[in-house]
């Protein structure tokens, strides 16, 4: 975090809630106002926002840093599923170099903060006994660490229990630094070993005081039951409010009977659910003739249950999709097309998941535009956080614990149309 920057006094913005001509003052890394017309400090540096949307920071709940950024490596994903890319993975990791890594990750670190997105939780491969990309991962959250919130997620992507060295290598990987247990059930051998390794994890987690945030269920299969099993582990252990189930896509298949008794108990057990939208759209179904199942988790009936849903960026450019640019709003675009939460209640949830929700699940405070919470925001151009999704808005400042980390030109095209004057018309504002 920033030791006492200089004052930061951004006038005329609109906040999420609908109020403008707002000013925010930023002392000491913190806001200390918010509200029309503040008197600023003498050594204060203004900043006109011109009317333009503050939101808090983005966070991206799940994403994968160490396979960023490969695509092509080396070669693409040919049937575009879940399993071919792992096993495409798998060929490259034997050919990472701790140096590409860090590389590749850092690269993808610029994209985020430019875009405003200021916190990952990112996953980390330790099927790897030379825990390379842990030991890179862990070299670049130092790294970024004055300017952007990293989190690592131990994460055996070739089965705590298949893979004969995951446990080990897991708990090395924890003993290191890495934040999170990770897991992956539905990639044991058996639904039976994939209930052990969620029973293990949660135990390691409760054993270390860690968070724990499995992928789970990550398929088409109706009858996956993982995130039933970390429900009843997370209840049992007591890891309420810090456990979390990634992807659920079994959830868009399953017996609306029995999601009507799973949903209880996610929500008695204080779970977490994180889908993927752009991944789950992409990989899942792949096995379906028509109709073609989307492979979404039922968002809105988990946020009906009062079960918190993040949303994560999960890949980019990488063995499981080819495309992907760390723009949060492109991942609560893909939510909302997806789920048809198209009311203006449901698009606004999806922008909340994308910055508050994510920060909440991820167990970062002060995470808001509010008095005391941390002075970080990223300016918009845009007048409504359904705007910012609508047009996939420009950033024009990012300011992290009150310094400015990064400040972009308003999106404008000059138009020279037959019979008509030159003018302005690149913003695509609602009139
Ligand atoms: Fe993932």
């Amino acid at each position: 975090m920033s030791s006492n920057p200089r004052p930061l006094l951004l006038r005329d913005v609109r906040l999420p809630d609908g109020r403008s001509g707002i000013d925010v003052l930023c002392i000491g890394g913190r806001i200390a106002a918010i509200g029309p017309a503040l008197a600023a400090p003498p050594d204060a540096e203004a900043i006109d926002g011109q009317g333009w949307l503050a939101s808090p920071p983005f966070a991206d709940a799940h994403f994968h840093l160490d396979s960023t950024l490969s695509y092509g490596l080396p070669r693409v994903n040919a049937s575009g599923t879940l399993l071919e890319g792992i096993a495409l993975w798998g060929e490259l990791k034997p050919q990472l170099t701790a140096d590409a890594l860090v590389e590749r990750a850092l690269a993808y670190c610029d994209w985020a903060v430019a875009q405003g997105l200021l916190a990952i939780r990112s996953h980390v491969d330790v099927c790897d006994d030379r825990l390379l990309a842990v030991e890179a991962l862990l070299d670049v959250k130092r790294c970024v660490a004055p300017y952007l919130d990293l989190q690592l997620v131990a994460f055996p992507q070739d089965g705590l229990l298949r893979s004969p060295t995951a446990r080990a290598n897991l708990l090395r990987a924890l003993d290191r630094g890495v934040d999170v247990v990770g897991g992956i059930p539905h990639f044991e051998r058996t639904m039976a070993d994939g209930a052990e390794s969620v029973r293990l994890l949660c135990e390691i987690a409760a054993e270390r005081g860690l968070p724990v945030d499995l992928h789970c269920d990550e398929s088409d299969d109706p009858l996956s039951r993982h995130v039933e099993t970390l429900a009843y582990h997370v209840q049992r252990l007591g890891l309420h409010g810090r456990a979390a189930g990634s992807h659920l896509t079994s959830m868009h298949s399953m017996d609306n009977y029995y999601v009507s008794k799973l949903l209880p108990l996610m929500r008695e057990a204080g779970l977490a659910a994180i889908a993927n939208p752009l991944i789950n759209i992409t990989l899942q179904g792949r096995h379906d003739t028509y109709p073609k199942r989307r492979g979404m988790t039922r968002v809105p009936e988990l946020l009906a249950a009062g079960i918190p849903v993040g949303l994560g960026h999960d890949c980019v450019m990488d063995p499981w999709y080819a495309l992907g640019s760390g723009d949060m709003l492109e991942v609560a675009s893909m939510a909302l097309h997806v789920t048809q939460m198209t009311s203006q209640d449901g698009m606004r949830a999806c922008f909340d998941a994308v910055t508050l929700t994510n920060a909440r699940i991820l167990g970062l405070p002060g995470w808001g535009l509010e008095v005391g919470c941390r002075a970080s925001l990223v300016l918009l151009q845009a007048r409504t956080p359904v705007e910012a999704i609508r047009l996939r808005a420009q950033r024009l400042l990012v300011v992290r614990d009150g310094t400015v980390l990064a400040r972009g030109a308003p999106r404008a095209t000059t138009l020279s149309l037959p019979g008509r004057p030159a003018h302005v018309d690149g913003t695509r504002q609602h009139p």
